[in-house]
């Protein structure tokens, strides 16, 4: 099928399942309607960025709800998050987090667990609620109504306010790897091959290196108020521009942010280096700095 075709497949199934997320998305304010790329010169730059939209957002509303990734992109952020608890800067009593994935297969208490990486990382460092933190578990006793579960939680707190993302080199956003349908939801999902032998250096017992993942969908992904996707680093710089230019298709999940009236990819020069626009997407943006600058002047 030609992709301009199956682009318009995707947005009428989608709109089928989903036609109240697709309203929202469709009568977002127009000026707030655009995908957005931000191009700073390293990667702390990147974390001071998606740190400062978090304290921001958070200023508005103390009680809000991040969804958040693991990966090595993210941990700067969790940095930043940590020394604006340590300053008083920010207070995380209300805030409430929703992994985007886990392992299947692995305990909580496995060091490679994903919940292992965010009490590590994360929340042992704020003073988060324990009963606000809410995970994706490795060994559900029924997997389909865990997931389920999961998503009338992130429903009832009223939906995730911003959703931090990483991005992997084949373009999958949580574990949502190539093919995934582009309307999925919590789920449990086949890793790939290239994504089961990066993680295998990890593990010492080969029967221990996990083959499955479950994962918030790229349905549920999208329903997030506003989705911060970071990268940084050379390695990147193909499949963000792919992701950002290239068609939007299922072969690269990332791509469907597109899409997203509230979606920005934080990048640094490295990871930005292969799009074919980016002087314009700087451009771009130093000339919002000066309208809200101007604006704020009266
Ligand atoms: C894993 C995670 C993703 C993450 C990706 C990239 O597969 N499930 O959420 O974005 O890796 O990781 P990194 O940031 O280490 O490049």
């Amino acid at each position: 099928m030609e992709s301009t075709a199956r682009v318009k497949l995707y947005v009428a199934i989608s709109f089928l399942y989903n036609a109240e997320d697709w309203f929202r998305f469709a009568t977002v304010n127009e000026s707030e309607a655009n995908m957005e790329i931000i191009i700073k010169p390293d990667y702390p730059a990147v974390c001071d960025e998606a740190a400062g939209m978090i304290l921001k957002a958070w200023k508005k509303k103390p009680n809000l709800v991040l969804g958040l990734a693991t990966g090595k992109t993210p941990l700067g952020l969790y940095e930043k998050l940590i020394a604006l608890h340590r300053s008083g800067q920010m207070d995380f009593s209300e805030v409430v987090t929703f992994s985007l994935d886990e392992y299947y297969g692995l305990d909580e208490s496995h060091p490679q667990s994903f919940a292992a990486y965010m009490d590590h990382h994360l929340y042992k460092h704020i003073n988060i609620r324990p009963e606000n933190v809410h995970r994706l578990h490795g060994r559900p006793q029924d997997i389909e109504e865990h997931c389920r579960a999961y998503e009338r939680k992130i429903r009832s707190v009223g939906g995730i306010d911003i959703q931090v993302l990483g991005i992997g080199k084949n373009g999958h956003i949580g574990f949502n790897e190539p093919g995934s349908s582009l309307t999925s939801r919590t789920r449990l999902k086949a890793l790939t091959r290239e994504t089961v032998e990066a993680n295998a250096s990890l593990f010492t017992d080969e029967e221990e290196i996990p083959r499955f993942s479950l994962t918030m969908g790229i349905g549920t992904i999208l329903e997030s108020k506003m989705i911060l996707l970071l990268a940084s680093g050379e390695d990147k710089a193909d499949i963000v521009a792919r992701a950002v230019e290239g068609p939007l298709t299922a072969f690269v999940p990332a791509s469907i942010l597109q899409l997203h009236p509230q979606a920005k990819f934080i990048l640094d020069e490295e990871a930005a280096a292969r799009l074919t626009l980016k002087d314009y997407y700087r451009w771009a943006f130093e000339n919002k700095g000066r309208l809200s600058a101007s604006k704020e002047k009266g």
